[in-house]
């Protein structure tokens, strides 16, 4: 840190179910390292989610969004998702709201093992195991574009249509070109399903065509999504960069949590570049260990992790990282990961070692 750091804000939104008690963890790690002094940061807590949904009728406030763009540096949200909202309108409003309405079109979502015994893949290590998903975040099929005609009858029908623009998906595949340069890496994948999706997806395959032309250097390639799964399997150490639609994205990088040793340990950042950006987890609320203190924290203190470095504080963030490393070595780790602490526990221990 310089000393003329100046001070980021950060706005917090707890969530549903285990999304409270993960964020309180990534809170306490955030702290912890601003008043140690290395991180010039405040956080503002909003209770945005399903009880105030349930009790006021309201998801995301109005003037939510420019609050947000004016008042704070970065976001960082826990879950969203209660079993007693079925239609999870209030995750939509907040979640998507927040991710179409500041138009974080780059969802990027690390697949970095950091304990091989947490693989469970046959003789696989940290280094077979490292690349980077990079998901398309404001079009595909999560517009919400559609309708139901008749519904709840016999003669039902549902129309969900998935949209793709050039513009939406040039931007996401020069964000993955660009961070491979950036980053020294060689080679990316863009993931589709353009054999069954002519329109949309050959979209994905003719701007893919476009972009790979501006980066020679990169050895790019298309490969099919559900071929992409099996190889995430066969032989992750091919992967460098995945690219890929927002659903594809979606299923591609649970598989991908599920490589390190499962969603307790996925983090990721919805971007834009230059403007305010949020930061999740991968997981969910998990409705069903909601409330035990037994959800495993570390993937929203990996998320705080990219947040800090997307702040600017690379060296806070790699300490983080070091730190979850050294207790998932020393087994300090829930129930999830075969362990006995409780998530508060884990969090207490990072702290201290900090
Ligand atoms: P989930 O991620 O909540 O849970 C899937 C499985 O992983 C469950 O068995 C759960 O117990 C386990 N799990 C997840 N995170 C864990 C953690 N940190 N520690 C230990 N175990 C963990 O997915 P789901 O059950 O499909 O969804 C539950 C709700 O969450 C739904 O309403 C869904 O829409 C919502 N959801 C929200 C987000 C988000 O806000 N970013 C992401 C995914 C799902
Ligand atoms: C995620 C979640 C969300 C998504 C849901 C809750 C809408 O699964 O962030 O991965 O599909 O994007
Ligand atoms: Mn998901």
């Amino acid at each position: 840190m310089t000393p003329s750091a100046s001070l980021k804000r950060i706005a917090l939104i707890p969530g549903d179910g285990i999304g409270s008690e993960v964020t309180q963890e990534a809170r306490k790690v955030l702290e912890s390292l601003a008043t140690k002094g290395s991180l010039p940061l405040e956080t503002t807590t909003f209770d945005w989610g399903a009880e105030k949904f349930l009790r006021e009728g309201v998801t995301l406030p109005e003037g939510a969004l420019d609050m947000l763009r004016s008042e704070f540096d970065a976001i960082f949200i826990g879950a969203l998702g209660d079993p007693r909202v079925p239609s999870n309108r209030h995750a939509a409003d907040i979640l998507l709201g927040i991710r179409f309405g500041l138009d974080l079109y780059v969802n990027q979502r690390p697949v970095k093992l950091l304990d091989a015994r947490f693989c469970p893949l046959k003789n696989r290590g940290e280094r077979d195991v490292n690349f980077v998903v990079f998901r398309e975040n404001t079009e595909g099929n999560y517009v919400g574009l559609g309708g139901n005609f008749k519904k709840g009858t016999a003669d039902e029908v549902a129309i969900q249509e998935d949209l793709n623009t050039r513009k939406g998906v040039e931007r996401i595949l020069v964000y993955a070109f660009e961070h491979a340069q950036r980053h020294r890496l060689t080679r990316i994948c863009m993931a589709d399903k353009s054999n069954a999706l002519p329109y949309g997806h050959g979209l994905w395959r003719r701007t893919f065509e476009d972009v790979r032309a501006r980066y020679p250097e990169i050895e790019a390639r298309h490969v099919y999504a559900d071929t992409v799964a099996m190889e995430m399997v066969r032989d992750p150490a091919q992967f460098q960069v995945i690219v890929t639609s927002n659903m594809l994205g979606d299923i591609l990088s649970d598989l991908g949590a599920a490589l390190l040793g499962g969603l307790g340990l996925s983090p990721s950042a919805n971007i834009h570049p230059g403007k305010i950006s949020m930061f999740e987890p991968v997981h969910g609320s998990a409705p069903a260990i909601a409330g035990k203190q037994v959800a495993n924290p570390m993937a929203a203190l990996l998320t705080a992790g990219m947040m800090i470095e997307h702040l600017g504080f690379p060296k806070e963030a790699g300490r983080i990282e070091e730190l979850v490393k050294e207790a998932l070595a020393n087994d300090r780790v829930t129930p999830d990961l075969g362990g006995t602490l409780r998530t508060r526990e884990v969090g207490d221990w990072i702290c201290g070692r900090l």
